[in-house]
Parts: structure tokens; sequence; C-alpha cells
């Protein structure tokens, strides 16, 4: 069977997912949509397929999954259409610290039978967390380390007024819970709210960040401790070749979920 897709999010993420797609006999790229439609057009010249280019999540009529590579905004606003309509898989997952938004998305799709896929994007070892999550997972913690130029901008930096560009040896920025680091981060929270899902939820997971002016790579380090004994693991991730905010992995991660829909064999949690 044909696994019919629709791709709300034409920017890196997305091109490298329809490039797979259009690559891939298990799918078809039958809708694509972006609020910026010269994106769907750039998109499309690179496409083989010739999906067709809507405005309204509603127009994707026929989809068996609908993914979403866009924004915090398009889960918010689009998420619960989405849901609805057909299986769905999100990229945005930093929107998903509003464990309000996430549980009536949740709802909508069980009451529509649909499922939910939420990729490891630029992390790996949350199949060791949902397993250690099942009985007397105690403690999770992230270290996040970047450049300070990643956090440019970032309200936390503003209102704190941290001198991000005079940063000359590695400094800890923040250090609060997941659901805070979103708030705060949230251009950088993707990976922090995926391991909070697949543990112990954004309040009691941990979040450090540092600013490290020699990091060349953007570094997640998770440590959890709990029955099952305790877990360490490092990333160290090349930025993707399309967008330097974006590690390489994210989209891989994403086209790994995809194979584990489209396969008859699965391997891991
Ligand atoms: N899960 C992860 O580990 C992970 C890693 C990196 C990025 N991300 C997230 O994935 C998303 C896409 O990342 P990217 O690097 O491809 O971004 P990008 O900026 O390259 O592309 C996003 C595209 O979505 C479109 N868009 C934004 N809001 C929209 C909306 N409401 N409706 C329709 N189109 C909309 C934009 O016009 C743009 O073309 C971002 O939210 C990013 O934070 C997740």
């Amino acid at each position: 069977m044909t696994i019919k897709v629709g791709l709300i999010g034409c920017g890196s993420i997305g091109t490298v997912l329809a490039k797979f797609i259009d690559a891939s006999p298990q799918f078809s790229l039958t809708h694509i949509l972006d609020d910026d439609a010269e994106r769907c057009e750039i998109l499309m010249k690179g496409l083989h397929s010739k999906p067709a280019s809507v405005i309204r999540t509603d127009d994707m009529t026929g989809t068996d999954l609908i993914i979403e590579a866009a924004s915090q905004e398009c889960v918010r606003e689009r998420g619960p259409k989405m849901v609805e309509k057909a299986d769905t898989m999100f990229m945005s997952i930093g929107a998903f610290s509003d464990m309000m938004l996430f549980n009536d998305l949740k709802e909508r799709a069980e009451k529509s039978s649909h499922r939910i896929y939420i990729p490891s994007g630029a992390i790996a070892g949350l199949d060791g967390i949902k397993a250690a999550a099942q009985s007397g997972l105690e403690t999770v913690m992230l270290t996040t380390r970047k450049n300070p130029k990643s956090f440019e901008g970032t309200p936390w930096v503003i209102k704190h007024d941290i001198p991000i560009h005079s940063i000359k040896k590695p400094e800890i920025i923040f250090e609060g819970s997941a659901k805070h680091a979103a708030e705060w981060f949230p251009k950088n929270v993707n990976v922090s709210i995926a391991l909070a899902l697949a543990g112990i939820g954004p309040e009691r997971t941990k979040v450090r960040i540092i600013a490290d002016p020699f990091a060349e790579r953007n570094i997640h380090e998770i440590i959890a401790e709990g029955k099952f004994g305790s877990m360490t693991v490092k990333l160290e991730n090349n930025p993707s070749p399309h967008n330097q905010k974006t590690s390489r992995l994210a989209s891989m991660s994403a086209i790994a979920t995809l194979k584990k829909i489209s396969e008859t064999v699965q391997i891991g949690t």
C-alpha cells in the first residue's frame, strides 16, 4: 500500500523529507502547504511528483499522513485539524511544552483513530528513557552546549541582558525545567520537550544551557537515573547543510520515523 502524505512546511526539514518521499515507492507526496507560496514553488521544481499546493489543512483530502515541519504556531493553529484528518508527524515539538495542547491533540487523534508520531529529532536515547519511565525513572537532565551566537535574540538573553558576543569561555546561561526552557528559548527546545514527553514530563525534566565560544557542534548530553540504574547519552551534532540552525540528525530522524511507519521490521522501542 502506498502511504499518501501531505506536507506542511517547505523549509529545510520539509525539503529533505519531500525529496525522501518523492524517491520512495512506499510513499506518495500528494499535497504541500506553506504560508510562503514561493517555498512551495521552489520545492515543487526539485520533485518528480506533482503534489497539489494547497492553502488550508482541510484541502489535504485523502491523505494517510500529514507531516508538520513548519513552526510551533503551525502546531497550535493547524494541529487540531491535522490530527482529526489523518495520522500526523510533528517536528515543532517545542509546542508541546504546553501539555494542554498536547493532551488536546492526543484526545482528538484518539477519537478519530489516528496516530501521532514524534521523531527523536536531534537526540538519541529516547528508547532507553521510555523503557526506564515504565517504573521508577527519577531524574532526567539535559545539558545543551552551543556556540553563543545560537542564542542571539532569545527572550532569555534579551531579558537578562546577557552579553552574548563577549562570552570568552563556556558559561552556564540557564538552568531550570524543560517547560521553563521552552518559554525562554523557543528556538532551542525541541530536544528537551521530546525528552520530557518520553520520560517524566516538562516540569520534572531539568535543562542546563551552556554558551560555549569553542563549540563548533551542537552538543546534547542526557543523564538519567532511576530504579533501572543510570544512563548517559551524548550527541555532538553537525549542522544541517541546508540550515546552520538545525542539526542534520533532525531530518534524518524524521526519515527514520517514516521508514518505521512503512517497513515490516521494527527495530528498537
Ligand atoms: N524535532 C527536532 O529535533 C527539530 C530540529 C530542528 C528543527 N525543528 C523544528 O522543525 C520546524 C521546521 O524547521 P526548519 O529548519 O525546516 O524551518 P524552516 O524555517 O527552514 O522552514 C519552515 C517553513 O514552514 C513555513 N511555515 C511556518 N509557519 C507556518 C504555518 N503556520 N503554516 C504553514 N507554513 C508555515 C515557513 O514559511 C517555512 O517555509 C521548526 O519549528 C523547527 O523548530 C525540530
